[in-house]
């Protein structure tokens, strides 16, 4: 969490870091803050709420001149948010300035030991007390600001990626990481710092990555010096070519990043499975796959670990893995998985999920099942991030930048690139007919198409929010592949919305939940025609007969469960499957709408992040 910008070059800093501060708002947004240096002395603002509130106070406030400056977005850890809080933070002389994205674990000893030594705090932070740490050694040691940092940071446990300079050398920026992302765009005689590269995509398409446990001084006009902090040694920085483009991260005229990436998702899914899905020569092509088909074969087991959205990406793999390849699946909470000591042996397979590939509960995942043996194949969405980097092979999904908090167009580009991998591994160990195979195949071609039918009902859904958007209470149910759309459902309403939503097997509802149905109770259930459908009209009976009121995602020309329910969504009919892919939009409309009809900040819902770097 957080969002770090830092500019060093020939252009004014200000614009640049603004700009690129609200790109990174998707990574928190309690507060914000700048620090320029205008050629005498560092300028700093900073203040609770959002980077626009930052904008309007800081223009009235300081100069906004300087060609260097570092800004900061937060997601609060330690310290509530407020202004005090806010960073960047400076050193007690006065001379240091830091932004920092991740935890000090051990801040409250180093604190002490600073009090110690006659620091003072003004804020709640385990950032001030880095930014004090580095200025202690740096007088104590009598060293330059790199050094000063590296051996600060050698005393600290935790996660970080920061920017700090020094007003008395106000030619270099230095950067360094552990846990949290840092990229350096590397421009014509300027630099760019950013926790990821849309703060600077305008500028330049080349980038270098820092890795964990590196630093990097960044020097006005000169050559970016990489080293390891741990031992001082120098790393050869590689220069990465960007293909993001400035479109991908701008709206592109819908009001809200959700509504464009609920809309993407034709685009995006087709973009999965390009050059992957091969339906004339009846293939399935994944490098990460292909190269590692012996383990696969070999697996007891596959294990997957994700967090949220991407968790439920996860169950419904669990169902197609079994179903198609005939592998047993197990479904982890990252969280649950690396604290539990679990079994995993040398024959399993850890599938991590990850649309930002930061996640710190399934990075920490994978790097318990790594040190037992496990092979870790990842699926993530974002290049070059961590988990895609500790993780031993992958597929990436490559939905394109999702910035909306609330995941869409990752949820359903995950669940493709896992039903291309069952489908591949179905067909080497020959649970699936070639017959079935091509069917699957030339069935999963059609989705974008029919995702592009089933975004139709839009302005449907639309109206079925207007009558629901004062419930206080929303049940979603689901069987089979559709149980895992349903506690979707239910979470992307809950996050955006903030109306309380359960999903829930539509046959475990007569174990209790059934209890909630009265007349004041919205029931939102997925009835496609394949999948236990008559299962599913007997529990909208069930539902009926106690007067809930009922919406019914169903499929096309769908008449049993019209007849029942109050309101149905249709959506066109695929192979059972394949059905998460259209239930799921419906399912997204709805709970924009409701947001966006009850006024809620759709994009930046309160109290969550985009990217959950820390425990
Ligand atoms: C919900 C949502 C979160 C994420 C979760 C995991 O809309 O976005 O539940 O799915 O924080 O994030 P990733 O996929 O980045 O690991």
């Amino acid at each position: 969490m957080c969002g770090i910008v830092g500019y060093i070059g020939r252009r004014d800093a200000y614009p640049i870091i603004i700009k690129g501060l609200q790109r990174l708002e998707y990574r928190g947004y309690d507060s914000a803050g700048i620090a320029l240096y205008d050629g005498n002395d560092i300028k700093l603002s900073k203040t609770k709420g959002k980077v626009s509130d930052l904008k309007e106070r800081l223009e009235n406030e300081i100069t906004t001149d300087g060609t260097l400056g570092i800004g900061h977005t937060r997601w609060a850890t330690h310290g509530v948010p407020n202004d005090v809080n806010s960073h960047p933070h400076y050193s007690n002389s006065g001379d240091l300035v830091i932004i920092h994205n991740g935890i000090i674990e051990n801040y409250d000893s180093l604190r002490k030991e600073l009090i110690n030594r006659g620091y003072t705090f003004k804020s709640d932070t385990d950032t001030e007390v880095l930014v004090n740490l580095i200025e202690d050694v740096k007088k104590n040691e009598n060293v330059k600001l790199g050094k000063a940092v590296q051996i600060a940071l050698n005393q600290v446990i935790g996660a970080y990626a920061i920017a700090v300079f020094d007003k008395n050398k106000p030619n270099e920026i230095v950067v360094a990481r552990l846990g949290s992302p840092l990229a350096i765009g590397v421009g014509d005689d300027e630099f760019f710092i950013a926790s990821d590269a849309s703060p600077f995509i305008e500028f330049t398409k080349n980038a270098i990555y820092l890795e964990d446990e590196e630093m990097a001084i960044v020097r006005r006009g000169k050559t970016v010096k990489v080293r390891k902090i741990k031992n001082d040694d120098l790393v050869d920085p590689y220069i990465q070519e960007l293909q993001l483009n400035l479109e991908q991260i701008e709206k592109g005229g819908y009001d809200h990043f959700m509504l464009k990436e609920i809309y993407e998702q034709p685009e995006a899914i087709q973009d999965t499975f390009r050059g992957r899905l091969l339906s004339n020569e009846a293939m399935v092509k994944l490098a990460g796959v292909e190269d590692n088909m012996k383990k696969f074969l070999a697996a007891d087991r596959i294990i997957v670990v994700a967090c949220g959205t991407s968790w439920h990406a996860g169950l419904v793999s669990e169902y197609i893995f079994e179903d198609l390849a005939r592998i047993p699946v197990e479904v982890e909470y990252a969280s649950e998985f690396r604290y539990r000591n679990p079994v995993i042996t040398e024959r399993d397979i850890i599938i991590a999920i990850s649309q930002s590939g930061e996640t710190a509960d399934t990075l920490a995942a994978i790097k318990l099942a790594k040190s037992r043996g496990a092979f870790v194949f990842g699926v993530c969405n974002v290049v070059g991030s961590s988990i895609a980097r500790e993780a031993d092979a992958g597929a990436y999904t490559h939905a394109g930048p999702e910035i909306g908090v609330a995941s869409t167009k990752a949820f359903t580009t995950q669940i493709t690139v896992l039903t291309l991998m069952a489908l591949r591994l179905a067909r080497a160990k020959g649970t699936i007919s070639s017959s079935e195979f091509r069917h699957h195949l030339i069935e999963l071609e059609t989705i974008p198409n029919k995702v592009e039918v089933a975004l139709k009902s839009d302005a449907y859904v639309e109206t079925i929010a207007d009558i629901y958007k004062d419930a206080t209470n929303f049940l979603y149910l689901g069987r089979g592949y559709n149980f895992p759309v349903a506690l979707e459902g239910a979470l992307k309403l809950k996050e955006i919305s903030y109306i309380h939503a359960e999903g829930y097997p539509a046959a475990e509802m007569k174990h209790g939940p059934i209890a909630l149905i009265d007349e004041q109770m919205p029931v939102v259930v997925i009835a496609t025609k394949k999948g236990h459908y008559e299962k599913v009209v007997s529990n909208i009976q069930e539902i009926k007969s106690r007067k809930g009121k009922i919406i019914g995602i169903v499929t096309e020309g769908d008449v049993s469960v019209k007849e029942l329910a109050d309101h149905v969504i249709e959506v066109p009919e695929t192979i059972e499957c394949l059905t998460p892919l259209l239930t799921t939009i419906p399912l997204q409309l709805l709970s924009y709408h409701i947001a966006v009809m009850l006024d809620k900040n759709v994009d930046q819902p309160r109290n969550l992040a985009k990217s959950v770097t820390v425990e």
